[in-house]
């Protein structure tokens, strides 16, 4: 971001600088084109409309700038899951949503119901003209291509919500004087008002130089989150325990579903029971830790038992099989850790568990 403290006298001139080099380079590039019977755009005319949409030809003038003090000008790119749902929780924590960009006509108008007054472009590249804190929701493996259609003002900040990626993939935007960062929000966002609501408590890992993580964690705090600032080089691993926390407990789910359909319920009556249990075992490790929490054939020595939940598991749940293994292996191993299962019926656990693989 652009140093808050810079004056209004020394913005206006950093800015009519930029547009003037650019307009420069343009000019000469568009009369190096016209010179070969190129022409380049014959309706050149700035910006137009199609119904509430804007198209940008070009960038005739600089982005707009917030006052000294002033919470920045954001546009969002990308009306998906995280993009709208932050562009509502910002805007009703008071931060002005300005754009948004995104390619498709049913997001787009339902991202300006969501959040009004948000101009909705179509083109990413356009929007950069209308914000000084641009957040890029896209998914992961388009980051690197929409970064590379994006030319930055100084001044400007580019951020990204991704929790695998590090904020050096948006490094193609950059230009002189400007910033790129991450937030990423530890919220599943599978529903946008549940996800509004549970940002409020949720982790956000900030990625940034100091001046942007500031504001960056400013940000977080206003939604009632709670910033974190990881190890450098980690942010794989930490995205990893995120994805086991989420749609990795969705596949453990999943598998106790299809084990309690086994025994005549339904998923409603799995989630009822089995969701007891889960939130008693959770309850146990935040209060005792993860290891004494551990309860279970495994820290018993209950060789039998083990033996007899794979063969049910072979004979009617064969797709839960794998989760199991590798859970019980798990188990094996912090059972063993804890001093409760000794080294006789433990290796007889693990060759259970890894025969058939
Ligand atoms: N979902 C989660 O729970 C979650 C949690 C934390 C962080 N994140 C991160 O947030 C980011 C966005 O995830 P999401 O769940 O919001 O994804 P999503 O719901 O799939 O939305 C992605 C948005 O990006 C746009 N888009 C897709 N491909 C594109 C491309 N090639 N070029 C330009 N735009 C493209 C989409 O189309 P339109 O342009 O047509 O709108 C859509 O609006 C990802 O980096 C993800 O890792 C997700």
């Amino acid at each position: 971001m652009r140093p808050w403290s810079r004056s209004e006298d020394e913005r206006a001139a950093l800015a009519a600088l930029e547009k003037a080099q650019r307009a420069h380079a343009r000019d000469e590039t568009v009369a190096d084109l016209e010179a070969a019977g190129i022409q380049l755009d014959p309706d050149r005319t700035g910006s137009h409309r199609h119904g509430d949409v804007v198209h940008q030809h070009d960038h005739p003038h600089p982005h707009v700038q917030s006052g000294v003090g002033e919470r920045p000008a954001i546009g969002i790119i990308g009306a998906g899951a995280v993009g709208t749902a932050l562009g509502v929780a910002l805007q009703r924590a008071g931060w002005p949503i300005a754009a948004v960009a995104s390619r498709d006509a049913g997001r787009r108008e339902r991202f300006a119901r969501l959040v009004p007054g948000a101009r909705v472009f179509a083109e990413a590249a356009a929007l950069v003209d209308e914000a000084e804190l641009i957040i890029l929701c896209v998914p992961d493996d388009a980051l690197p291509v929409v970064a590379r259609e994006l030319r930055l003002y100084s001044g400007q900040a580019l951020i990204h919500t991704s929790g695998a990626l590090g904020a050096e993939v948006l490094q193609p935007a950059m230009a002189a004087g400007t910033q790129v960062g991450a937030f990423h929000p530890l919220v599943a966002f599978a529903d946008l008002e549940r996800a509004v609501a549970a940002l409020a408590g949720a982790a956000v890992a900030i990625e940034g130089d100091d001046q942007l993580a500031a504001l960056l964690a400013g940000m977080a705090e206003s939604l009632g989150a709670v910033p974190v600032r990881l190890l450098p080089g980690t942010k794989a691993a930490y995205h990893a325990a995120a994805m086991l926390s989420a749609g990795g407990f969705v596949a453990l789910l999943d598998a106790i579903a299809e084990l309690g359909r086994v025994a005549g319920l339904d998923e409603a009556g799995s989630l009822a029971i089995y969701g007891r249990l889960i939130e008693q075992t959770l309850g146990n490790a935040r209060a005792l830790g993860v290891a004494a929490a551990l309860t279970g054939p495994m820290t018993r020595g209950d060789v039998g038992t083990l033996s007899a939940h794979l063969r049910a598991l072979r004979a009617h749940a064969p797709g839960a099989l794998g989760l199991y293994r590798a859970a019980g292996l798990r188990e094996v191993a912090l059972a063993e850790e804890r001093g409760v299962l000794a080294p006789e019926p433990a290796s007889v656990m693990r060759r259970l568990l890894a025969s058939d693989l």
